[in-house]
């Protein structure tokens, strides 16, 4: 079990805690949410939109692979609870093109809660777990539209990699590839 107490600028006790499959409705629900919110316009106006169900079966799957790793952060003293009102969340995986390496597949952070540092103290968990577990890098696909998640990582030390784009299939939009290398205190 990993937690990791901090203030925020609030005051208010925020903590973060790995997520477990009790956590799989209010992380389904927070992706829906701030994606709906955050990437609105950068789909083509019939992709087809996340549904509940194919988040929920997703998040579950990551909760249980050993492999994966979830982090989630609450607002107030009980965390753990299975309950809406996670204000952020990520998760992390082996990368699958590059053996020994780390790989962030999800971070989100509710809208209402940007800019109050949960974004960077997520990644810098998820990052601290791969370390823990042998990788010395991580990388990451993020929308090459997605001005807002890009301006994050870049400001947070990510390099793009011009070498690596993901053209998605249908309708999906171009996906680009950022990197970084991971100390013993990724930040
Ligand atoms: C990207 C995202 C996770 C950032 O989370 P956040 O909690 O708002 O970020 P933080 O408050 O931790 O910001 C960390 C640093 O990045 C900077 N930053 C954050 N958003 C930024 C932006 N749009 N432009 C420039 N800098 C930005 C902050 O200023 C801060 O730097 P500082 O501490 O030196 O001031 C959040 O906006 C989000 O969930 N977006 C939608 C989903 C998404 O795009 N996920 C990433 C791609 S998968």
């Amino acid at each position: 079990m990993v937690t990791v107490r901090f203030g925020m600028a609030s005051d208010r006790l925020t903590r973060i805690c790995r997520a477990g499959p009790g956590h799989v409705p209010a992380l389904a629900d927070l992706q829906l949410r701030t994606a709906l919110a955050a990437y609105d316009g950068l789909f083509p106006p019939d992709a087809p939109r996340p549904t509940v169900e194919g988040l929920v079966a997703s998040w579950s799957a990551m909760v249980a692979d050993p492999e994966v790793s979830v982090f989630a952060v609450a607002d107030g003293l009980d965390p753990d609870r299975a309950a809406p009102g996670l204000l952020g969340c990520v998760a992390a995986r082996p990368d699958p093109g590059s053996p020994g390496e780390g790989e962030i597949t999800r971070l989100y952070v509710r809208p209402d809660s940007w800019g109050r540092g949960l974004g960077r103290r997520l990644l810098d968990v998820a990052l601290a777990d791969r370390v823990v577990r042998g990788c010395g890098r991580a990388g990451l696909w993020v929308l090459a539209d997605n001005h807002q998640g890009r301006a994050f990582y870049e400001r947070l030390g990510w390099r793009l990699d011009p070498t690596r784009v993901l053209h998605g299939s249908g309708l999906r939009p171009l996906e680009v590839r950022y990197t970084r290398r991971l100390s013993h205190r990724p930040r």
